[in-house]
């Protein structure tokens, strides 16, 4: 009996967003967060000086990481995997490659704020580094009023 088949792993390439990856990039924050950004919020950080990339599938857009950044500090605004690509390692990828374009912009801490409900963000978080500085009481709207947010940070070393 021949050795059963698998399917190669997925051709992934992160690279810079653009104007043209908008409606992609709309279509899976919206469908991945309760309270997405908006397309002109979205279309702002491409058209202005945030560091945005998009996760590239097979030649589709599913997922996108959004960091505006300066004086030596970043703040990692977003990070979304549309919803069916979730879990198979590509928020680890993409977040890794948006710490590499800090590094090299002399990037030495990077902030962030995530609801204390979203355990899959916090893991993946936590084991890339980030550990918690802080809490920002009532920061995120929620189904019935407000969440806080958990304020981590993680400091990029030589
Ligand atoms: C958070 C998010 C970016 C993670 O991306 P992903 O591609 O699904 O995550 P990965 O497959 O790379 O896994 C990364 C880590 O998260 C963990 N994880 C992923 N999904 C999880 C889940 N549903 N529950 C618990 N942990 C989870 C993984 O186990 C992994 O940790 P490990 O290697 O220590 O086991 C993705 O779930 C997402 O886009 N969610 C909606 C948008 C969002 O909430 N963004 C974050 C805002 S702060």
């Amino acid at each position: 009996m021949s050795a059963q088949a698998t399917d190669p792993a997925p051709e992934l390439l992160i690279r810079p967003m653009t104007m043209d990856d908008l409606a992609a990039v709309v279509r899976n924050e919206t469908r991945s967060y309760a309270f997405p950004w908006t397309p002109g919020q979205l279309a702002d950080s491409i058209a202005g000086r945030d560091l945005c990339s998009v996760v590239q599938e097979e030649g589709a857009v599913v997922g996108h990481g959004i960091v505006s950044y300066g004086a030596g500090e970043a703040h990692l605004l977003n990070v979304c995997i549309t919803r069916d690509r979730q879990g198979r390692g590509y928020g680890r990828v993409l977040l890794e490659s948006l710490v590499e374009d800090l590094r090299v912009r002399d990037v030495r801490t990077i902030f962030l704020e995530v609801r204390p409900s979203n355990q899959a963000a916090i893991r993946l978080y936590e084991s890339a580094g980030f550990v918690e500085v802080g809490v920002r009481p009532n920061y995120y709207p929620a189904a019935t009023g407000h969440e806080d947010a958990r304020v981590m940070a993680m400091e990029l070393l030589d």
